[in-house]
């Protein structure tokens, strides 16, 4: 696939990679056609977390940018969130189980090792259709976003819907102030359908984005990047679990399902492959920084995505940011940001809007979308009661 990169942003020759084709038409032409976020109702603030660590509210808002993030209660699962996320924006889109061909759930904290995560997830939405979960961390909405449009395009499938969920809670060491204070837990979801088939659902609105910036797209992804530098794998994962290190009473004593992270390194390369990702990406459709109405950055700390849009000449004031709230929510955190843009009114239909990932792997995933939005009207996440 042209689009696709396996190269890591060193500047070492990339291999595979081919050149953009500026000024394409729109690619993956779709519409949103509704919106929808659940995070848990327990709040954890800095203050709550310095009786658990060595660290104070000022470091983490100084070093982060997070005052706060939300947290499961005992019980309470990826899956959860997922549904109701997944709930909220079938039914901000007018659809109910039936009409959605396609599930696809970016998540690395499933709720078991099988069955996938998806499939609970079909189960009680009433989907039928193809379900499957997506691992690529902290990029993994927009792996899946590009993904389940590509499916919709080449199947003639008419709506599918893309979940980001994340327990994050799970993997971190309590005794860890490297990693305690970064993340959190949350879902959000997209229903997303292709422009050429017959009308579905309640709302049935034609979409009204008219082209502006970029002549000749419609509504839909007009280009992508993703990637991966698997050298650094190294640099953040959780050691146990799986089938290279299966849990025994060793691996739990030793801390092993816990993530570990060289957070110094994960931010240099953070904000180097995002920043060549965005450019790569926004050259494909012929796009400049300056014409980009909303940035939605994975939201992993604001001092990375102050570096990012510096480096792209972004206007700050367009770049969403909610992580003082949420923390980083790895696939969660694009769409959550996403749901909140909408529901503040920060999207018109025919926006250029640059989505952009980085995370585990070390993967990235940037899209850049022409907004349409047919439902009912986004609303704030809800909260999944403690
Ligand atoms: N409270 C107080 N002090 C702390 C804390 C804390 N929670 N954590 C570390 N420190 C101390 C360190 O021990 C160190 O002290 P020292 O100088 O005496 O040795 C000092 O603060 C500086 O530590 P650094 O690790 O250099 O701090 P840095 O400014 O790099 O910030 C951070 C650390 C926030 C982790 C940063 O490196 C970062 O955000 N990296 C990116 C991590 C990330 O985003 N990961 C996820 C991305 S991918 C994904 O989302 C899955």
């Amino acid at each position: 696939m042209a689009q696709v990169s396996v190269a890591d942003r060193t500047g070492r020759p990339t291999a595979g990679r081919v050149a953009p084709s500026v000024g394409a038409p729109t690619r993956l032409p779709l519409v949103v056609g509704g919106l929808g976020a659940c995070v848990p109702e327990r709040c954890v603030t800095n203050r709550d977390l310095t009786t658990a660590i060595e660290t104070s509210d000022e470091w983490i808002m100084e070093r982060t940018g997070i005052r706060e993030r939300r947290v499961v209660s005992a019980g309470q699962a990826t899956s959860d969130l997922a549904i109701a996320a997944g709930r909220a924006a079938m039914t901000d889109a007018g659809l109910t189980g039936a009409d959605i061909d396609l599930v696809v759930l970016s998540t690395c904290t499933a709720d078991s090792p099988m069955p996938a995560t998806s499939s609970l997830i079909a189960r009680d939405l009433g989907i039928s259709g193809g379900a499957f979960d997506l691992g690529a961390a902290c990029s993994g909405w927009p792996y899946g976003l590009v993904t389940a449009a590509s499916m919709l395009t080449a199947g003639g499938g008419r709506a599918a819907l893309v979940i980001g969920a994340e327990v994050m809670s799970m993997l971190l060491d309590p005794t860890d102030r490297a990693t305690l204070p970064l993340f959190g837990d949350g879902a959000a979801a997209a229903v997303i359908m292709g422009t050429s088939g017959p009308a579905l659902g309640t709302p049935g609105a034609q979409p009204t984005a008219t082209p502006r910036p970029a002549e000749g797209h419609g509504p839909g992804l007009l280009g992508w990047d993703l990637g991966v530098d698997g050298a650094g794998a190294d640099l953040l994962r959780v050691p146990a679990g799986g089938s290279r290190l299966p849990a025994t009473d060793a691996t739990l004593a030793a801390g092993d399902h816990f993530i570990k992270m060289d957070g110094r390194e994960v931010f240099r390369r953070a904000v180097r492959c995002v920043e060549a990702s965005c450019r790569t990406t926004l050259a494909q459709a012929g796009v400049d920084p300056s014409d980009v109405a909303l940035f939605v950055p994975h939201q992993a700390n604001s001092r990375i995505v102050d570096a990012i849009v510096n480096r792209l000449g972004l206007v700050p004031e367009r770049a969403m940011m909610n992580i003082d709230r949420y923390g980083n929510t790895s696939a969660a955190s694009i769409p959550l940001a996403l749901c909140e843009a909408a529901a503040a009114g920060r999207l018109v239909d025919g926006d250029l809007v640059l989505l952009a990932g980085f995370g585990a792997g070390m993967t990235w995933a940037t899209v850049l979308t022409r907004w349409a939005y047919t439902g009912g009207g986004p609303a704030q996440p809800s909260t999944l009661p403690a």
